[in-house]
């Protein structure tokens, strides 16, 4: 068991009254606070401070940096999404630039808002079946770092939600030339490092901050995350300074246990646990080389564990194929677009996971040498050109703005974010001049079934919010 949640069974065992937050006073006086009531506590004596631990929970995470390789980490009980709003605001000001990849998730804009920061994108290319974003390039980034001054840090995904690893180390040393910080948000690689099948962790890799959400991919609870810090081109003070604003004054104490414990139980066990699930992927694979028109993708930097599936004889969208998982075969992918579909396997899978799911896509193959040539879905593509941003994303998203039907937004200022859902990448960032063919792409994202935030569809009519 965990250090943390011994200590909070002892005390829940104990003869203490609370006279203290939560108001439950770890009673369960309604059925869903029965798992956590008798060990969710405050800050009381003996339990530390996150904001500014210096007893049980700096020991955690402490535990946390060892495991990773990293001078430093930081529990983060508001997910990975309020450790990029840390890293961005204490790497950079108002009146600097971030170098970042467009498909970074919401959260990274939501820091360039908070910091009044401008961006320079970082574009990937499109995978040219798949049509997901690829990993941003070591020429990327050198480029861009050349042509544009007033960069703050670098910021770049990798894993990407796809699963697709950019080279860490080729980029770090480029970055590192100009005495600035790398930032990887590793939301998607927690898991990373711990098995020999699977790349290194960025920590590892010499990125000087690294977020990774530990409810991704690891057994531990939804909202929870670790950001790490290395060398010295970050300023920690301003870092903590951060993490105090943007995560909560009152940590879950369950939760933080649940963190050490999954940490814990995925470091002791690594060798066991990682080789069962490379084997159950395997196999898995196995079973799906049979099939003639389902394709995996399968590029040398793939993570294992996303499986990122489409089809080929165009029977089916990558939304159908995730339709007919879900209501068919009661199986629910993690997401879906155009093309493909996305379902992720972990260590926390069991065996019957991946039997079903290669069973499934077998049979659901099959149904396309029936069908082929009768259906042709269309394909859907991730924006890949430059936009053009009339006016900064802080201005865009302050100022008052008015809703146009979609179909006559071409020419007009964005209001708002436009993302696909999920992941949360966007479509247009506030301050963007919307283009034709941003609009039908928006349309086509609709008629495809597929989840767009930031638009309005009422009556058969779509409305998106523009600059008044
Ligand atoms: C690439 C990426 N970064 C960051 C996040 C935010 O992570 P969290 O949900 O832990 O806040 C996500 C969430 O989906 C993501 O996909």
């Amino acid at each position: 068991m965990g250090l943390l949640y011994d200590k909070l069974t002892e005390y829940a065992g104990s003869d203490y009254y609370p006279l203290h937050m939560p108001g439950h006073k770890r009673n369960a006086l309604t059925p869903a606070l029965e798992p956590f009531a008798r060990t969710d506590i405050t800050e009381i004596d003996g339990f530390d401070n996150l904001h500014a631990a210096e007893d049980i929970l700096l020991c955690l995470q402490q535990k946390a940096a060892a495991i990773y390789g990293a001078e430093e980490s930081f529990y983060l009980i508001n997910g990975s999404s309020c450790g990029i709003l840390a890293a961005i605001s204490a790497t950079g000001q108002a009146g600097k630039k971030l170098l970042m990849v467009r498909g970074c998730h919401k959260s990274a804009y939501h820091g360039l808002y908070l910091s009044g920061q401008e961006a320079v994108y970082l574009w990937s290319e499109v995978h040219p079946q798949f049509g997901c974003e690829m990993q941003v390039t070591p020429k990327a980034v050198e480029e861009a770092l050349e042509e544009n001054a007033d960069i703050s840090a670098v910021l770049i995904v990798s894993p990407t939600y796809e699963g697709l690893h950019a080279n860490i180390p080729e980029i770090a040393k480029i970055v590192h030339k100009k005495k600035l910080p790398l930032i990887v948000d590793a939301a998607h690689g927690a898991h990373l490092g711990f098995h020999e099948k699977w790349a290194e962790n960025a920590c590892r890799q010499g990125a000087d901050l690294v977020i990774m959400s530990l409810h991704k991919t690891l057994p531990s609870p939804t909202q929870t995350a670790l950001m790490h810090v290395n060398g010295d081109l970050v300023d920690r003070k301003r870092l903590r300074r951060y993490l105090q604003i943007y995560q909560s004054s009152s940590p879950s104490y369950p939760m933080m246990a649940a963190m050490e414990e999954a940490l814990d139980y995925t470091n002791q066990k690594k060798k066991e646990i990682f080789d069962q699930f490379y084997e159950y992927w395997q196999d898995m694979l196995h079973t799906l080389s049979g099939c003639q028109y389902i394709s995996c993708l399968k590029e040398n930097n793939s993570d294992i564990g996303k499986l990122v599936v489409r089809d080929t004889s165009g029977c089916y969208s990558g939304k159908e194929l995730y339709d007919l998982l879900r209501d068919e075969y009661h199986l629910q992918p993690e997401m879906a677009t155009g093309d493909y579909m996305l379902a992720m396997f972990t260590i926390g899978d069991t065996k019957e996971g991946f039997i079903r799911t290669a069973k499934a896509l077998l049979e659901i193959d099959r149904k396309c040498t029936v069908l082929v040539r009768e259906k042709q879905h269309k394909t859907t593509r991730y924006p890949d050109t430059a936009v053009l941003q009339s006016m900064s994303l802080k201005d865009a998203w302050d100022a008052p703005k008015i809703k146009v039907s979609l179909k006559e937004a071409a020419g007009k200022i964005s209001g708002e974010f436009v993302n696909l859902y999920p992941p949360g990448r966007p479509i247009l960032v506030p301050g963007e001049k919307i283009s034709t063919e941003i609009v039908s792409l928006i349309i086509q994202y609709i008629e495809e079934n597929l989840t767009v935030h930031g638009i309005e569809c009422r009556d058969g009519e779509i409305k998106i919010s523009v600059l008044s």
